[in-house]
């Protein structure tokens, strides 16, 4: 019998429970982009909340201007380290709707997997920290270390609130280290420690002409379009060969380790298989760099949406007075989201064609993380995920973003260890979102061993 049988059997008698407290929370529509899902924002905290509170931990909802933020905490432990679990209950969008095989909010377990908008992003993840402190607690067993939880309402647009909060509550939020589980394995069966995150420069373009949409007959080869000026200036951001063309923009970009590149090198990453994954005929990017280097550790530049001129049925021949591009940087250590909106502003300045305008709107930001791989929480990160999920994991980076961590590691002035439960193909963002329900169970187990070895 080892020291955590109780919580194994605890554990063990409650998957059941611990799938429909993770339903319960699917179920509740927390689009923190919606303006008109407030109500349900409330939900998703109170419920989180609730959670907390029930598992035995001292627990508050901080508000903010906007979703209020769910803090909680076990009883200090002196001389052990503090930990803070970061996570977030906002999920994104649901749409296209039409290409759901369930409803979104309608959690439905199907070929072993776990099918709801927010399962792997980040409800599920997050709760396999709540659920492994409540195992302690029930199993009657005392955390050997701290344990406080801080999971917002906003990560998926920016973290308005608490990037305004964090001075403040920067005292109660003291840690020595924080645990994200918010990101991937490297694959199904081989668990991951990632010690990388790419940051992110989002902005809004708008490019204006002429007053308002013209006849294409009358005036078309007269006057700039709004729209082929648009065309022109994204498509000069960033070369066919995958170098972005702002002025200094390389200028603070780290260059990876040769020992790095070795490491992921060894991963025995397949071109073919990712291509044919998905669903395209070639992958492209960043001459002179590997797929998983240009995913990982090398900014990039991206369309996200277009907007603008005619949209509808048939064809309209028509000017249209404005376009507008949703667009984003990703970027890495040590890059910096302010200077790169400054040399975007100056990019544009000198390469908007005459005859038109161009706004540069920002949406948000925030700068990559890059973790130290040696510390001694990493260690006790590796033996806990082991234990979890049966085999030890490997070391990656991540090309997503979770742009508060680089301010909180700052104020805090913490480690943290990103220690993701999800898969690459789960479709997080995505229609028919999903969570292996297994990793879901493992995740649970790694997180009931986390606070022992974390605590050594
Ligand atoms: N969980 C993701 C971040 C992530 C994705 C980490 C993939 C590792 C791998 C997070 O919820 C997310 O989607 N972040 C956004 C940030 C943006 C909306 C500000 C992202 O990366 O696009
Ligand atoms: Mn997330
Ligand atoms: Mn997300």
């Amino acid at each position: 019998m080892s020291a955590f049988t109780p919580i194994d059997r605890y554990l063990e008698n409650n998957r059941q429970s611990h799938l429909e407290q993770l339903f319960e929370l699917l179920r509740i529509p927390s689009i923190s982009a919606d303006s008109t899902k407030k109500g349900e924002m409330e939900a998703a905290a109170q419920w989180v909340a609730n959670r907390l509170q029930s598992a035995g931990l001292k627990t508050e909802l901080i508000p903010g201007d906007g979703p209020a933020l769910v803090y909680a905490e076990t009883p200090p432990v002196p001389g052990k380290p503090v930990v803070l679990v970061y996570g977030h209950y906002d999920v994104q969008p649901a749409d296209p709707l039409d290409l759901w095989k369930s409803p979104p909010f309608e959690p439905v377990l199907r070929d072993g997997n776990i099918v709801a908008r927010g399962s792997t992003d980040d409800k599920g993840q997050m709760l396999t920290h709540v659920l492994s402190v409540l195992a302690w607690h029930e199993a009657g067993m005392p955390l050997p270390l701290q344990v406080k939880f801080l999971i917002e309402g906003q990560e998926e647009m920016g973290s308005e609130v608490l990037e305004a909060k964090l001075p403040e509550i920067a005292k109660k939020l003291a840690c020595d280290v924080i645990v994200i589980s918010d990101s991937s394995q490297y694959a199904k069966g081989q668990p991951a420690i990632t010690y990388g995150l790419r940051g992110i420069a989002y902005f809004e373009l708008r490019v204006h002409g002429p007053k308002a949409d013209l006849h294409s007959g009358s005036f078309g080869g007269a006057v700039t379009n709004p729209g082929l000026a648009l065309a022109r200036i994204l498509t000069d951001i960033k070369t066919p060969d995958g170098r972005i063309q702002l002025p200094g923009f390389y200028d603070s970009v780290v260059s990876l380790e040769e020992s790095e590149r070795e490491m992921w090198r060894s991963l025995g990453f397949s071109d073919a298989k990712f291509a044919e994954a998905l669903g395209v005929s070639a992958l492209t990017g960043e001459e002179g760099f590997s797929t998983l280097e240009r995913r990982w550790a090398r900014p990039t530049f991206d369309v996200h949406g277009l907007l603008g001129g005619y949209q509808g049925e048939g064809s309209k021949t028509v000017i249209p007075s404005w376009t507008g591009a949703k667009i984003s940087f990703r970027l890495v250590p040590n890059q910096d989201p302010k200077t790169v909106g400054k040399q975007l502003r100056e990019f544009i300045a000198s390469h908007t064609p005459p005859g038109v305008r161009v706004e540069v709107i920002d949406l948000h930001g925030g700068r990559g993380v890059v973790v130290n791989p040696n510390s001694h929480f990493m260690k006790g990160a590796v033996h806990a995920v082991e234990e979890g999920f049966g085999v030890k994991p490997v070391l990656i980076r991540e090309g997503g973003s979770i742009p508060i961590v680089a301010q909180m590691v700052d104020a805090l002035e913490c480690d943290v260890l990103l220690i993701g439960w999800g898969l690459d193909d789960d479709g997080a963002h995505s229609p028919n979102e999903k969570f292996c329900l297994e990793d879901f169970y493992r995740g649970i187990r790694a997180s009931s061993r986390l606070w022992h070895h974390l605590a050594q």
